[in-house]
């Protein structure tokens, strides 16, 4: 399938996607899954100090799971959304207590644990592991909804519900790591909020919302 979404996705990732994000080195399961959350409200570029110094004084679980909640609290100021450092900590004694320190390697198990929903799951497996597992994050979904045109507002399940099935689809079993991190940076650089570069995009060639005319009208807003 040389004309595959997947296949133009990662040629296209090969040559401009991002490949040396911190979390990119001596990557496992830990450093994924802390920058997957840090990354969840914040941008790429604001992220990137901060995880450096959280990973120089929590290099791994047991130091996470075993510091005063006050330390950890004090590494996210600047981040906001307090709760997702609390989560992390919560989550970093699971895994000690529970798998005996090392990341449980299922969707299932993953997600048992506090602040990991579907995607960020899907994002440890295939980054951290290499298992061939969807993600659908804001980024992807607005890709996913431009490209099939799917119409409507991604809160609601019907919605989401078919943004999961194309991200399925589209998920390669070969090279699932560069795929995921290639469908994230398409939509942070060039399939964009406002004012997308269709004209440089990989995937123009198959976008139905690009066919039609009308990027702007996906992904559906909240109705009012
Ligand atoms: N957003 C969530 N995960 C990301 C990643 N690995 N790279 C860029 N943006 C992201
Ligand atoms: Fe997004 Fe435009 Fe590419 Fe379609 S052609 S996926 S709207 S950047």
């Amino acid at each position: 399938m040389p004309d595959s979404f997947a296949n133009k996705l990662l040629q296209w990732y090969d040559c401009h996607g991002r490949h040396d994000l911190p979390w990119h080195h001596n990557r496992n399961a830990y450093r994924v899954w802390v920058s997957e959350i840090m990354l969840q409200q914040t941008q790429v570029t604001t992220v990137i100090p901060y995880f450096e110094a959280f990973m120089k004084r929590f290099p791994d679980v047991h130091a996470l799971a075993e510091a005063p909640v006050d330390d950890v609290l004090s590494h996210w100021s600047g981040l906001g959304y307090y709760a997702r450092a609390r989560n992390l900590q919560k989550a970093a004694q699971t895994v000690v207590r529970e798998f005996d320190g090392e990341f449980p390697q299922t969707q299932e198990k993953l997600e048992s644990l506090t602040g990991i929903g579907r995607s960020t799951a899907a994002a440890i497996l295939a980054q951290a592991f290499g298992i061939r597992a969807a993600i659908l994050d804001g980024n992807v979904k607005r890709v996913l909804a431009r490209y099939h045109a799917i119409p409507g507002w991604p809160g609601q399940t019907a919605v989401l519900n078919q943004l999961w099935q194309r991200a399925e689809e589209h998920t390669p079993k070969q090279r699932v790591r560069g795929y995921t991190q290639g469908i994230m940076d398409l939509g942070a650089m060039v399939c964009t909020r406002s004012r997308p570069a269709c004209e440089s995009c990989p995937l123009q060639e198959g976008c139905r919302a690009y066919a039609q005319g009308e990027t702007s009208l996906y992904p559906g807003s909240k109705p009012k």
